[in-house]
């Protein structure tokens, strides 16, 4: 019952060590998040840091980077390494639509979750999209050129990197937004590559082939536009009413939202990064909840009139930012001494367990020797009574064997006190030939057959034949002391022939009375 008890703890504490471990090794369950980026620069920075800041909140996510600054070649080496290096889903902003498309759709037929963020394929094969209205956003900006310049103008837009897919639907509904006003002329346009030098040079070579007013620069990007302004100041033209125009807005002192603040660009449009928003979805993917297919992510215009505002609103947000690192920091000091905690734990929990076994089996060995003991006890106490009652029987043996020799001893007394009688009666009468039994049991007052019996049982021999032994025996002994005849000695002895008594002696010592000793 005892150690029934005993082994029900025992068993319980290995099962919490069992659930402390699997829970342990549940924690443990890592996620890979292959991020390949197109560029590097502030903009694809500031998504890498918000992707970085959003596995604070999720355990057990593992972030690898790899940025293909502008080359489209590059990119598909590093999707391809990155998903070698054993990723567990893709994040992927492609440099160029065509270019890209068969890399990753070999990703996402091989099974691999694809997001597609920012920028887009010419495919349907991507598990997911994020990214903002492209489209939207050069019609917005559009439609504020045009209501700064009251629908009459000269434009001309700086297109980003030819084959990218927001720099075709930012010129797509750029365009569509001018085309509403007769009075607004895009009078050049050119491609850039995204950074501010394919501004400067896309726009020094529109200059190079017009010379006429330049009310309004659309940039496919700030970058682009910052470009084309500098290019223009260059080239001498007068810029106090010409407006810039970009996008991104990126909320810092020389990013697109400072630009603006400081009246460099006229506008731009905020380009979401939102990589907190992105690493749920990534999550929602791999662990197989409900996700959209495709997220839009919500832009706004920036203006002289709100750029100060909303670049304070983003320095709290910086600070915010900080006291969440420094939070982090801490939790993941937290975090590494609960894990050794846990390790303690599950050690002592070990130890305890090991113990209790130990103890139980300790605890039924001594039982066990308990009752061999008493067990043992039993029959050595039996075997002792039993060498008691052996040692009693053998001394009443050796009574009962003294009682029989004494008894022996007194029945041979007699039987040699009366065979002496019977020697003597005979004795007497050994010279007469006619001496009976009958004669001899009446001189020693008993029956003929009483003597038989007695004399019979005593020397093994009837007493007729111990009558002539005995004859014989005296004969023998007067042959060899006396000169007596045969004749003479065999009338002594009893027998009235010479004959007969020669044919006995003969019978009874092998030879004749004659021969010589
Ligand atoms: C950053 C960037 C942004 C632009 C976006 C388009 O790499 O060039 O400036 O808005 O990419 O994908």
């Amino acid at each position: 019952m005892h150690n029934n008890f005993i082994f029900e703890r025992a068993i319980l504490i290995f099962a919490v060590i069992l659930l402390t471990v699997t829970s342990c090794a549940d924690a443990k369950k890592n996620y890979i998040i292959a991020v390949s980026q197109c560029s590097e620069d502030s903009w694809r920075q500031k998504l890498k840091q918000e992707l970085e800041m959003a596995t604070f909140f999720n355990e057990g996510v593992e972030l690898r980077f790899a940025s293909a600054n502008d080359d489209s070649h590059i990119q598909k080496r590093q999707i391809d390494s990155l998903l070698s290096s054993g990723a567990d889903l893709l994040i992927v902003s492609p440099n160029q639509t065509d270019l890209l498309s068969d890399e990753i759709d070999k990703a996402y037929e091989a099974g691999i979750p694809v997001i597609l963020f920012d920028r887009k394929t010419d495919s349907r094969k991507y598990t997911a999209f994020m990214g903002a209205d492209n489209c939207q956003i050069g019609n917005m900006l559009g439609l504020f050129i045009a209501d700064k310049l009251q629908g009459k103008g000269k434009i001309v837009e700086i297109i980003g990197l030819r084959g990218s897919s927001p720099a075709a639907e930012r010129h797509e509904g750029f365009v569509s937004a001018i085309s509403r006003f007769p009075g607004l002329e895009i009078v050049r346009c050119e491609y850039g590559d995204w950074t501010e030098e394919s501004g400067e040079t896309a726009m020094k070579q529109i200059l190079s082939g017009y010379d006429g007013e330049v009310d309004a620069v659309f940039g496919g990007n700030d970058r682009m536009a910052l470009g084309a302004r500098r290019a223009m100041m260059q080239a001498g033209r007068d810029i106090s009413n010409t407006l810039f125009v970009g996008v991104d807005a990126l909320p810092e002192p020389d990013g697109g939202m400072g630009l603006v603040a400081d009246s460099t660009l006229s506008a731009s449009a905020i380009y979401p990064t939102h990589g907190d928003e992105l690493m749920i979805l990534a999550l929602d993917i791999l662990r197989g909840r409900d996700y959209p297919k495709e997220t839009l992510l919500q832009s706004s215009i920036v203006t002289p009139e709100n750029a100060s505002i909303l670049l304070l609103q983003h320095e709290e947000v910086i600070r915010q930012a900080g006291y969440l690192k420094t939070m982090n920091a801490q939790a993941g000091k937290m975090r590494d001494s609960l894990k050794l905690q846990q390790i303690i734990l599950g050690l002592v929990l070990l130890f305890l367990a090991i113990f209790v076994f130990l103890l139980s089996f300790y605890a039924r060995a001594y039982q066990q020797k308990k009752l061999l003991n008493a067990k043992l006890q039993y029959e050595m106490e039996t075997v002792a009574r039993q060498r008691d009652e052996l040692e009693m029987e053998r001394d009443k043996l050796i009574e009962l064997s003294g009682d029989c020799q004494e008894e022996s001893d007194h029945l041979s007394r007699r039987d040699s006190e009366f065979m002496q009688k019977f020697y003597s009666v005979l004795d007497k009468h050994l010279d007469n030939p006619d001496i009976s039994v009958e004669d001899i049991s009446a001189e020693l007052c008993m029956s003929r057959a009483h003597l038989y019996r007695k004399v019979k049982s005593v020397t093994g021999l009837s007493p007729v034949e111990i009558i002539r032994r005995t004859r014989l025996e005296k004969a023998d002994k007067l042959l060899s002391e006396t000169g007596l005849n045969i004749s003479e000695i065999a009338y002594r002895v009893g027998f009235s022939s010479a004959s007969y008594f020669s044919k006995c002696y003969r019978d009874y010592f092998n030879r004749l009375p004659t021969d010589k000793k």
